[in-house]
């Protein structure tokens, strides 16, 4: 057979977190935030939408044979709600719970999930407008959400967001707005205009002063969480391999399995594109740091200069390890996918986390930076399928 992983090379730059310690309890502070209690009722609201279905768990037991190290489990979130990625969950999950807020405040009781979606109050919706900055996905799950609920929607992009990923929002008619700034650029410049014509912002990062909205963002990311749980039967990992942006994520990620596992939670391993480490720039320096720049990189999903600071009060003592992967790395990681059997779509901010943890295992002096082994169980999270088709054939295919 021939293999898969042969063409997959990268470069890693390796930071061991010494605040990490897996024998820390979660604790109430931390649950202030994200908890296991509060993921329920995100997994109640979210499980009984239109067309939901959990996503696959694959085994990749031949690349991890390849890498050397016992499984590779593989959450495959290239259909989510038929959006292509997991950020399906947390946009439209904060929709949710900021209509409902909004209706509860105006009629003196929150609706219900099944009234929201029937259009009982579509009167009172039309003209609530919410609004975020994105580089794509998250935009895409608000859209959604806004569409699904009867509101309306105004999105900002940064200059390099491509046109695939633009229309993608607009076929959820949301009106998207470019700017000529970076990621970090677009966030504020979503933030200012809200405050002008009174429209509510759900942002997948959070600063000072907002956190509700970022907090229920990285709730209806465990819903992928919990699927992933039930489908590991009892099995824990010893690693999990997870990229970041602003860290949303990989907070979601190490917050509800450290709430679920305790001590015995895997080691985590946030991985960066090297133009874009703002949390291993953080992780180093002891506080948070930002990446200035264009903060150029193939993973757009991950072109993120400043740290979401709810993320940061979870990652800072629960990331095991902070580490970037080369540019390099994504598209043979791409391929391998695609020519795995069953083949997988992964777009480009999909695979850091498994090309990381590959190109980790197989080079001496990162396996033992990464503690991996042939022991090793590690879990990566396949964030997003062809998002951007155009992008994705020609990665993939070359054409
Ligand atoms: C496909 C994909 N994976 C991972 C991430 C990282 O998520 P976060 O910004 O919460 O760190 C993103 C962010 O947009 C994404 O689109």
């Amino acid at each position: 057979m021939t293999s898969l992983t042969a063409a997959l090379t990268g470069a890693l730059d390796c930071f061991h977190n010494e605040q990490a310690d897996a024998k820390l309890v979660y604790g109430p502070q931390r649950q202030a935030v994200l908890s296991l209690k509060k993921a329920e009722h995100a997994f109640e609201t979210i499980t009984s939408w239109p067309n939901y279905q959990a996503s696959d768990l694959h085994l990749l037991e031949s690349m991890a044979k390849e890498a050397n190290i016992a499984q590779i489990y593989y959450k495959d979130e290239s259909t989510r709600f038929g959006l292509k990625s997991f950020k399906a969950l947390g946009g439209a999950y904060a929709v949710t719970r900021f209509l409902q807020e909004h209706l509860s405040l105006l009629n003196g009781k929150e609706p219900s999930m099944s009234d929201l979606l029937s259009g009982h109050y579509k009167e009172q919706l039309k003209d609530v407008v919410v609004s975020c900055a994105t580089d794509g996905n998250h935009g895409r799950s608000v859209a959604w959400g806004a569409q699904m609920f009867g509101c309306q929607c105004i999105i900002y992009i940064h200059r390099d967001v491509s046109v695939g990923r633009q229309s993608a929002m607009e076929a959820y008619a949301a009106k998207v707005i470019r700017i000529t700034g970076n990621y970090d650029e677009s966030v504020r410049q979503a933030a200012v205009d809200a405050k002008k014509y009174d429209r509510a912002i759900i942002s997948d990062t959070s600063y000072e002063g907002y956190t509700k909205v970022p907090a229920n963002v990285a709730l209806g990311y465990t819903v992928m969480l919990s699927e992933t749980v039930t489908q590991l039967n009892g099995q824990i990992p010893t690693h999990v391999f997870i990229q970041a942006g602003v860290g949303g994520l990989a907070a979601a990620v190490c917050g509800y399995f450290w709430d679920l596992w305790g001590d015995k939670r895997p080691r985590f391993v946030v991985v960066e594109p090297e133009a874009a480490n703002c949390l291993q720039e953080s992780a180093k320096a002891g506080e948070l740091q930002v990446v200035e720049g264009d903060l150029d990189t193939l993973m757009a999903g991950l072109a993120c200069g400043e740290v979401s600071h709810i993320a940061w009060e979870i990652l800072d003592k629960g990331a095991d390890d902070f580490i970037t992967l080369s540019e390099d790395a994504v598209a043979p990681c791409m391929r391998a996918l695609e020519q795995h059997t069953p083949s997988i779509e992964a777009g480009e901010s999909a695979v850091a986390g498994l090309a990381a943890c590959i190109v980790g295992a197989q080079n001496a002096k990162w396996r033992l930076a990464l503690g991996l082994d042939e022991q090793s169980k590690v879990l990566v999270l396949g964030t997003e399928g062809a998002t951007d088709p155009e992008l994705y054939q020609e990665l993939v295919f070359g054409a």
